[in-house]
């Protein structure tokens, strides 16, 4: 992989097959979460060192809620000790954390860990990266829809100043490039609700890899593709 030629400057990542990388393993869920959890410090850790600009990576879908109690509780165990740790460790990286989704849906004291990682974090010059969070593209594109009918309301904005460039000032990804690339581990090829608006025009990749084991080697292997792809945007 060459890092001086067509980076992409931002890649969505679904990190998929934590379930079944452990039951690979026969070990529990959790095992394979925690796992993915360590991946992702990895990986976020080699992108920016690349010289990615955003990485946005699916944490938990607004439809996550109907797994097994048990297993939604731990998730957001884990998701209490990430975000600890890297408050803790804010110091020795340069990644600014933003998260995304319906932070409302959360845990009181996982809405504030968020606050306080989102605010160590701010100042810092190296990639973005946003971890969605009770994030459904469905929900979101909804989300902004009655924001947009409220400054309608408040006279804001007129009806007739209604367009896309408007429009994506309402995301969540307001001021966030859209994803050029877009992985999925673990061989499923279907978006699940991520990024449904900001998607429109990504390239995909699809790898059998478990998230778990997804490494340095794997990452590199997603960018030479990408950067062997062609792209049109609708011109010839
Ligand atoms: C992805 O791994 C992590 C989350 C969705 C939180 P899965 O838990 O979906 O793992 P599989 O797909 O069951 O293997
Ligand atoms: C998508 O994975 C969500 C995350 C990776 C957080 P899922 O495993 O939940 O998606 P489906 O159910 O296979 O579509
Ligand atoms: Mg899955």
């Amino acid at each position: 992989m060459d890092r001086n030629i067509n980076l992409p400057a931002h890649v969505g990542i679904i990190m998929d097959g934590n379930g079944r990388w452990a039951k690979s393993r026969s070990m529990p869920r959790d095992f394979g979460h925690k796992q993915g959890a360590k991946a992702l410090e990895k990986i976020s850790k080699y992108a920016d060192e690349i010289g990615i600009l955003h990485m946005s990576v699916y944490a938990f879908s607004t439809e996550n809620w109907n797994r097994p109690k048990k297993e939604v509780d731990g998730l957001m165990n884990l998701l209490r000790n990430y975000l600890k740790r890297n408050i803790k460790d804010a110091k020795k990286d340069n990644i600014r954390v933003c998260v995304i989704g319906d932070r409302r849906g959360l845990p009181q004291d996982i809405q504030e860990l968020i606050i306080r990682l989102e605010d160590t974090t701010k100042e810092k010059d190296g990639m973005q990266l946003n971890i969605a969070l009770n994030y459904g593209g469905r929900d979101e594109i909804i989300r902004s829809i009655k924001e947009m009918a409220k400054d309608i309301e408040n006279k804001k904005i007129s009806t007739s100043d209604i367009n896309e460039d408007l429009f994506i000032n309402y995301l969540d990804t307001a001021n966030i490039p859209d994803p050029d690339l877009i992985i999925r581990t673990s061989g499923e090829e279907r978006l699940s609700n991520f990024l449904t608006w900001q998607s429109a025009y990504s390239e995909f990749y699809f790898t059998d890899c478990l998230w778990p084991d997804f490494d340095k080697a794997e990452f590199d292997k997603a960018i030479e593709v990408y950067q062997n792809r062609d792209r049109r945007f609708g011109q010839v």
